[in-house]
């Protein structure tokens, strides 16, 4: 299959620009389009046929289910069975945003569209493109992130044709995502709302507007365990993993850097190539030839905007071990820390 590529200006565009890709949506075909937090892979979250061909371009198991992606209110509620005040405060305070949240579903969403689970996951995103694309094309747009099963997210068109091209009929290329990583998602189907994945939006956020809510222990993790999976299916898998061996280096900045540079020095007698991730504050210090800043622990929102990206370039200059310093787990820091252990599959060093 050839794929487009168009770009398209996020800060100006005519609607005759997504013509082609609401086209391909209303048609059951594949678009994959820039939201605010990574790219999605969108096709019409009520046509089962455009859901398999989602799982199949992703390489993605089947019973892992997809974000249903709306423009307007009312839409949710041709989604969801039941709606809880709670949700829809949550909705009147952070959509359109970086929130997902879970409901009972409704009949007409496709058990292929949820990964065969009575429940529906839905999200308004707060982008331009994304937003017009969902209007013009009249589509409830399944969407989940648009790279490969098991690679990191793609934050820029790039990486979704190095990872989908051939694969879908088009990209809307709108240049970087904002935020760069995954949205919050929060079960709303009990009587607890439950964060399954950590995001833009913290606990502390959502608690500000609706009282208590509660972690997935699987969220909490450092390490696997046997006996909790998490609930939402997407979070059991390894993911986000480059082919290198990452591991985190938790501690005292002087310690880590020490540590990072004691292995260092064993790498090289060996011959491998090693790599540091390092902060705009830290990354003097360290001795090894191949050093790369992932930006300053004063803007956390930088580090995740750049993160997936420097977990790529890891791949494309053959990283075979690489070390990254820890953050901080409050704000975007939790976000940031889980999705880093999921990538170094819970490898990590404490000094
Ligand atoms: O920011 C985002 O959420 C991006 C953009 C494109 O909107 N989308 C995204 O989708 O990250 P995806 O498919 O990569 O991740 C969706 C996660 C998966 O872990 C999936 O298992 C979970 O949401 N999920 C979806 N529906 C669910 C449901 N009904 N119950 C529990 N978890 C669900
Ligand atoms: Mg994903």
């Amino acid at each position: 299959m050839k794929t487009i590529i168009q770009k398209v200006n996020p800060e100006y565009f005519e609607d005759s620009e997504l013509e082609a890709a609401s086209r391909i949506l209303q048609t059951g075909g594949l678009v994959a389009f820039p939201t605010e937090t990574v790219y999605g892979l969108g096709g019409n979250a009520l046509l089962p046929r455009a859901a398999q061909r989602i799982y199949a371009a992703k390489g993605r198991p089947s019973d892992n289910p997809l974000i249903v992606h709306i423009a307007e209110m009312d839409h949710l509620f041709d989604l969801a069975e039941e709606v809880s005040d709670k949700a829809l405060a949550l909705a009147e305070t952070f959509w359109p945003g970086p929130l997902t949240m879970i409901f009972p579903k409704k009949e007409s969403v496709p058990a292929s569209t949820t990964g065969g689970l009575r429940t529906v996951a839905v999200r308004m995103p707060n982008h331009p493109i994304a937003a017009a694309l969902i209007r013009q094309s009249g589509v409830y747009i399944a969407a989940p992130s648009a790279n490969l099963s098991g690679r990191p997210s793609p934050t820029k068109a790039e990486h979704v044709i190095e990872d989908l091209e051939g694969r879908i009929e088009l990209i809307l290329d709108g240049g970087r995502t904002g935020i760069g990583i995954e949205s919050t998602i929060v079960d709303m189907s009990g009587d607890m709302p439950v964060i399954l994945r950590p995001g833009f939006y913290t606990k502390i956020m959502l608690e500000g507007v609706i009282g208590r809510v509660s972690v997935d222990p699987a969220v909490l993790l450092t390490e696997p365990k046997e006996d909790i999976t998490a609930k939402a299916p997407g979070m059991k898998y390894r993911h986000y993993a480059p082919k290198g061996q990452l591991t985190v280096v938790e501690g005292d900045m002087e310690r880590v850097v020490a540590k990072i540079n004691a292995l260092t020095e064993e790498h090289q007698s060996r011959q491998e190539k090693a790599v540091v991730i390092a902060t705009e504050e830290s990354r003097q210090f360290y001795i090894s030839e191949h050093v790369y800043s992932i930006g300053s622990r004063k803007t956390e929102g930088s580090i995740a905007a750049g993160l997936y990206d420097i977990l790529r370039l890891m791949d494309h200059i053959g990283a075979e071990f690489i070390y990254i310093e820890s953050f901080s787990e409050d704000t975007l820091g939790s976000a940031i820390m889980n999705r880093l252990l999921k990538a170094a599959g819970y490898h990590r060093i404490q000094v």
